[in-house]
């Protein structure tokens, strides 16, 4: 869907001209001081909303209880949208096109940031509120935009390499794979013993969607390629990003990955991992605890992804807290803002739920470390993680990267073929 801005502000020439790839160090122009939607009025209490996927830790509704208990005048009603995040971004932006208030406080893909900040659907927020300096640097990158801040972090995301503990071990390999080829070679010890011969080795979310664009950038990444470059610009068409895309292609056409792996999402992988489908799987962490609640309880860990010639990087993940711009009651979310991703509620998430918190100090905890043995695996792989490319366009350049990936994985184009098409609509959507 095409979507046009709502409110005049003072770069939707640029925007117009497509031209707005953020790089890193970012620019002055729309951040500064100056009259950005919302700032300084936030007013209003009373009932609000928290709107995000739909929640499979679990954990959120009794944080949201634990508010209500603490606010009676101001409870907060959570409005679960559809698992897949494509849909959900689909959902708010449709919410702001409409100028509805029914969605207050939205957990936005760190992905997002730019384009809704852009848009002006989101309020930028008072930095000095909330405690940015204790949380790690590339997760506070992920929620501004031109420099000013338009989200606070909730949880981060890091992808990691679950492995069946019990079977490599048996096949008598030692330590869990650190390439591709090392994870094909284990796969293939591990199919020799007799419980192990239906199972399928690996699989990753590799359906069409926002998982695909995570998984693709990770492959690309992980074999010396880029999706963009250090200054945003598309950079996709090289041999290395050929090297990643053909290890998913090649995957899914010699059997590592099984033939049903080419639908999931991240649910269907930790199902059938879950279920004894699977010796390895790419996940996020919010998996760890779940699976500690399934019959592979004890038969697992988690390692660094793998890559072509050594450890791989992962996409940068993970969800922010936002304020629509069209919410009432705006105290009241900013207080709940606060409280939702206050370093106390992400410790509870971290240990209900095993979602990876922004706080840099949790991963360093000792006795957390002893009771959460992912968390220093975790906190390498945020840390390495590589960000998807950060543009208003976001919408474009993962349809691109999806379509263009889908069509190599399915057999439908060449591994060449796909990065020669993905360079030039990435060149047009980003305007570079
Ligand atoms: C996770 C990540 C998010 C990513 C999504 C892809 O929710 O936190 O950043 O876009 O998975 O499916």
């Amino acid at each position: 869907m095409k979507t046009t801005p709502t409110r005049a502000f003072p770069y939707s020439a640029a925007l117009a001209a497509g031209a707005l790839l953020l790089t890193a160090c970012g620019s002055s122009g729309a951040g500064g001081s100056g009259q950005a939607a919302g700032a300084g009025a936030f007013e209003g209490r009373g009932p609000i909303t928290y709107v995000a996927g739909k929640d499979t830790t679990g954990a959120v509704q009794p944080m949201l209880d634990r508010w209500n208990k603490l606010h009676p005048k101001e409870k907060v009603t959570f409005i679960q949208l559809p698992t897949d995040p494509d849909a959900q971004r689909q959902q708010m932006i449709q919410n702001a096109e409409t100028k509805s208030d029914a969605y207050t406080v939205l957990s936005l893909d760190v992905v997002w940031t730019s384009e809704f900040a852009a848009h002006r659907w989101i309020d930028k927020l008072p930095e000095k509120r909330f405690p940015l300096d204790r949380m790690l640097k590339p997760v506070v990158a992920t929620a501004k935009y031109r420099d000013g801040l338009y989200a606070v972090p909730a949880s981060s995301d890091g992808g990691m390499l679950y492995y069946r503990t019990d079977l490599l071990k048996q096949a008598g390999i030692s330590q869990p794979p650190a390439t591709w080829a090392e994870l094909k070679s284990a796969c293939a010890k591990v199919r020799k013993l007799p419980e192990a011969e239906d199972m399928s080795c690996y699989a990753g979310q590799f359906q069409k969607y926002e998982g695909l664009t995570v998984n693709f950038a990770e492959a690309v990444n992980s074999a010396g390629g880029t999706v963009t470059d250090a200054n945003g610009k598309p950079d996709v068409d090289t041999p290395e990003a050929r090297k990643g895309l053909d290890f998913l292609v090649g995957s899914v056409k010699d059997g590592t990955v099984p033939k049903e792996g080419i639908t999931y999402l991240e649910e269907d992988g930790r199902q059938a991992f879950q279920s004894g489908k699977l010796v390895f799987l790419r996940n996020w962490p919010y998996v760890y605890s779940l699976a500690g609640k399934s019959g592979i309880k004890g038969k697992y860990a988690v390692a660094p992804l793998p890559g072509l010639n050594g450890p791989g990087s992962s996409s940068l993940g993970g969800h922010n807290l936002a304020l629509s711009s069209y919410a009432g009651n705006k105290a009241t979310a900013l207080d709940f803002m606060k409280f939702f991703s206050n370093e106390e509620n992400a410790a509870t998430f971290l240990k209900d739920a095993s979602l990876a918190p922004p706080y840099a100090s949790l991963y360093d905890d000792k006795a957390l470390i002893e009771q959460y043995p992912y968390l220093p695996v975790l906190k390498e792989s945020i840390l390495r993680a590589v960000p998807r490319p950060r543009v208003v366009q976001y919408g474009d350049v993962t349809s691109a990267v999806q379509g263009e990936a889908y069509a190599a994985l399915t057999g439908s184009k060449s591994s060449a073929q796909a990065l020669k098409d993905l360079q030039a609509d990435l060149r047009k959507s980003t305007g570079q």
